[in-house]
């Protein structure tokens, strides 16, 4: 697989995750663990298939599907973190592998798009909330088309009340009640749904800003069908 070149007109600007909040997100980036969602999602297969991860940031996740032998496109809005990730895959199977499993798409998720029925695994870690409300409706409609019926959704979205929401210009995010979480995934077997609600922290010292998280941590197995 190899980038796509059409798709790097975009510039590295997405209203609701400017790159101050990347820069604060990157910081602590290098002392997270692998996602859990990520990890749950991959103990429910036994062979490997093909995964989207949406908003990659520095490819943590994505060299973990590669280990396990997937193939990967990996979609993100900042250029360089398709460039770190490049790195981290590189460093995860080597460059041989890294060019025939990988993919990077330079992209707004809201213009990502994936043929019907083409994935086994969407992983998309803390992205989707960064997604301008207006365009979440189609591109969670892209993303359940594109998934095939058994496969799996990992990542999460926000609850209304994460202090980023009012801190993002309007309409520049999107967040969900429980209940509308519940009605996203009606098309799904919920492996897991985790709502979480803290007082955190983003970035480190002395960047370091209060933050209050409100998250789902989903799980989720497409229908039949
Ligand atoms: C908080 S980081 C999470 C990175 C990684 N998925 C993880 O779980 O640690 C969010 C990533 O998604 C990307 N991102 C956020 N909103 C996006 C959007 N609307 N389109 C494309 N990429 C986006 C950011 O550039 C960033 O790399």
């Amino acid at each position: 697989m190899h980038d796509r070149p059409e798709q790097h007109a975009y510039v590295d600007c997405v209203p609701g995750f400017p790159s101050e909040r990347l820069e604060r997100y990157l910081h602590r980036a290098l002392t997270l663990p692998i996602r859990d969602t990520l990890l749950s999602a991959l103990g429910h297969f036994s062979t490997a298939g093909v995964a989207s991860d949406l908003g990659c940031g520095p490819g943590k996740e994505v060299a973990e599907l590669l280990r396990h032998g997937w193939r990967v496109e990996a979609v993100d809005a900042y250029a360089h973190m398709l460039e770190v990730t490049q790195a981290a895959a590189i460093e995860a199977v080597g460059a041989q592998e890294t060019s025939a499993r990988l993919c990077c798409v330079h992209a707004l998720i809201a213009n990502w798009s994936a043929p019907p029925n083409s994935l086994d695994l969407v992983h998309a870690g803390f992205s989707l909330p960064f997604v301008a409300a207006a365009d979440f409706p189609k591109v969670w409609g892209t993303m359940c088309a594109a998934l095939k019926p058994d496969s799996i959704f990992a990542g999460q979205l926000f609850g209304l009340k994460d202090s980023f929401l009012a801190e993002s210009p309007a309409g520049s995010m999107n967040a969900h009640t429980h209940d509308e979480v519940v009605q996203l995934l009606r098309g799904f077997q919920v492996i897991s749904i985790t709502e979480e609600e803290r007082d955190g922290v983003v970035g480190i010292p002395p960047n370091e800003r209060a933050k209050h998280w409100h998250v789902f941590h989903i799980v989720a197995r497409r229908n039949q069908g």
